[in-house]
């Protein structure tokens, strides 16, 4: 019986009407019906890393961190660029699971939000960071979708057709690699 596919949204901005986050509300939006989003709404929840914390058991909000990567079949991260590099609340996350193994092997993509030509150190930063954690990059999947503030509606999605379609592209692309890594796609 094949499974659901079950994508985990990561933001990596804090703010409120942020840009990233409206581009996974709009992912949201626009998923197939046999395809599970989850939005991580607990960035803020999350402690500063400590390698004497990474230890059973572990703080609650690390432990659900950890327990929804493990149970998504992909992950989908939009995050801003600060200063040339991620934001640090982001990169204590990715800190975080770096001791778990649920990110590795995991299909993940990134889709930069930023205006174009723009959002290149954060790009760079979060690669090597996954490159530590073993996670498996989409590269297909990891595309420029810039949105301006202006482009995100009252109700926190984006309505540009466009967006939508390159959106949907990248969850298309995630649930591809996840049915070939289940083998779905030969059933
Ligand atoms: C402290 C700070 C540093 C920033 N540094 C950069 C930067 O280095 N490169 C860049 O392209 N944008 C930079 N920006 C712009 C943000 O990436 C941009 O405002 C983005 O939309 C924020 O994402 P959000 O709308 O999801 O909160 C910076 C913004 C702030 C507040």
């Amino acid at each position: 019986m094949p499974t659901s596919p079950v994508i985990l949204l990561l933001p990596g901005s804090l703010r409120a009407g942020s840009t990233n986050g409206s581009v996974l509300r709009t992912a949201q939006a626009v998923a197939p019906s046999r395809v599970r989003t989850v939005l991580y709404e607990d960035l803020a929840a999350l402690p500063h890393f400590n390698p004497d914390d990474d230890t059973d058991p572990l703080p609650a909000p690390v432990a659900e961190l950890r327990a929804a990567i493990g149970g998504a079949t992909a992950v989908l991260i939009c995050a801003p660029e600060y200063a040339g590099t991620l934001p640090g609340s982001f990169k204590n996350l990715l800190d975080w699971t770096v001791g778990g193994t649920e990110i590795c092997d995991k299909p993940v993509a990134r889709v930069n939000a930023a205006a174009p030509g723009r959002g290149r150190g954060a790009e760079a930063t979060l690669r090597t960071v996954l490159g530590y954690t073993g996670a498996d990059i989409v590269e297909p999947a990891c595309v420029s979708v810039p949105v301006d503030r202006r482009a995100v509606g009252a109700d926190g999605t984006i309505a540009d057709e466009g967006v939508r379609e390159q959106l949907g592209e990248v969850l298309a692309l995630l649930v591809a690699s996840h049915d070939r890594a289940s083998g779905t796609d030969r059933a």
